[in-house]
C-alpha cells in the first residue's frame, strides 16, 4: 500500500515515521506548502518522497491530511474523486455542512471512505455506539490553564457555555475536538459544550460526559503535548497512527 502526507509538521511527521516502519506500506509520497518541512522529513524517512499532490494521487491508496482546514477545501474533492481514502486531522472544516455533505456525496459515489480520527479526544467509540439507541445530552467541557487563552485567572472561570457550533466561532483553537464529537453524536447545534481556563490545570484536559438509552458516560483525558509542536496534543498523533493501523489490519476494534 502507498500512503500520500499533506502537511509534514508535527502530527505529519509522527504518522511519516510509523508508517517508515509498517511493512505493508511501501512508499510514502509527501506534500507541504513549505517545502523545507517535507525535505526536512524525507530526510529522516527510507520510503519517502516528495511530490505535489496531483501527481502523487495516481500511486496511492490513501492520503493523510496533517496541514490544515485550506488544505482540506483544496484537496479533499481531488483525492476522493480520483477514488482515494482520506484520513482527515483537520476536521474543523466539516463545520460547513454543505462542505461536508457534498464531500459525503462523492466518497459515497466513488465507494471511498473519509476517516476522522478521535484526535485529542477519547470516548468517541462510546458515543457512536450510544447514539445508535439514542443520546439525550453530550457535552464536552475543556479545561485549559489561563496561559494557554493567553490571559491570567486566579481562579476556575467558566469562559463559554453554549453549543459547538457557537464554541468553534469564538474559540477556534477548539474546533477539532468539538466537530469530532459533533460529528460522532448529535451534531453541532445540540452538542455542549464548556470551556474553563483553570490555574490549578497544567496539561488541556477534555472531559466529555452523555446520557442516553444507553446509560451514562463519562470520559476525561489529560493530554501531554507533542514533543514536536506544544500546541498539539500528542493523543492526536497516535489516534492518526492508530486510523492507518485500523485501514491495514483485518480486525477492527471498536465501535
Ligand atoms: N483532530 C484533532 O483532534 C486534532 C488535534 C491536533 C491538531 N489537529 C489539526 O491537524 C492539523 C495538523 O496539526 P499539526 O499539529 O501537525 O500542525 P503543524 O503546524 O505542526 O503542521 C502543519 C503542516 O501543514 C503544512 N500546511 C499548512 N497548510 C497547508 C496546505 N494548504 N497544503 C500543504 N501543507 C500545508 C504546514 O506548512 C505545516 O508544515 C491542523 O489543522 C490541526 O488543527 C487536529
Amino acid at each position: 500500500m502507498n500512503l500520500g502526507i499533506i502537511g509534514c509538521g508535527a502530527i505529519g511527521t509522527d504518522v511519516a515515521k510509523a508508517a517508515d516502519a509498517m511493512k505493508e506500506i511501501k512508499k510514502i509520497y509527501l506534500y507541504d506548502i513549505n517545502k523545507k518541512a517535507s525535505k526536512a522529513l524525507c530526510k529522516t524517512i527510507k520510503k519517502g518522497e516528495i511530490q505535489n499532490v496531483t501527481d502523487f494521487l495516481n500511486d496511492v491508496d490513501v492520503v493523510f491530511e496533517g496541514a490544515s482546514q485550506q488544505a482540506v477545501m483544496e484537496y479533499a474533492e481531488q483525492i476522493l474523486k480520483e477514488d482515494k481514502d482520506l484520513i482527515l486531522m483537520s476536521v474543523g472544516s466539516l463545520f460547513d455542512d454543505h462542505f461536508r455533505k457534498k464531500l459525503e456525496k462523492i466518497a459515497r459515489e466513488k465507494h471511498c471512505k473519509i476517516y476522522v480520527p478521535s484526535g485529542a479526544v477519547c470516548g468517541i467509540d462510546g458515543i457512536l455506539s450510544a447514539g445508535v439507541g439514542g443520546l439525550n445530552e453530550v457535552t464536552l467541557v475543556t479545561t485549559k490553564p489561563p496561559v494557554s487563552f493567553g490571559k491570567s485567572f486566579d481562579e476556575r472561570t467558566v469562559l463559554f457555555e453554549g453549543n459547538a457550533r457557537d464554541a468553534v466561532k469564538k474559540f477556534p483553537a477548539n474546533i477539532n475536538v468539538a466537530a469530532s464529537l459533533s460529528l460522532a453524536g448529535k451534531g453541532f447545534d445540540d452538542t455542549k459544550v464548556e470551556i474553563v481556563a483553570d490555574p490549578v490545570a497544567t496539561r488541556i484536559s477534555h472531559k466529555i460526559l452523555a446520557h442516553g438509552a444507553f446509560g451514562r458516560l463519562r470520559v476525561e483525558l489529560e493530554n501531554m503535548p507533542n514533543p514536536n509542536n506544544p500546541g498539539s496534543s500528542y493523543m492526536a498523533s497516535l489516534s492518526a497512527i492508530a486510523t492507518l493501523r485500523r485501514i491495514i489490519d483485518p480486525i477492527q476494534i471498536g465501535a
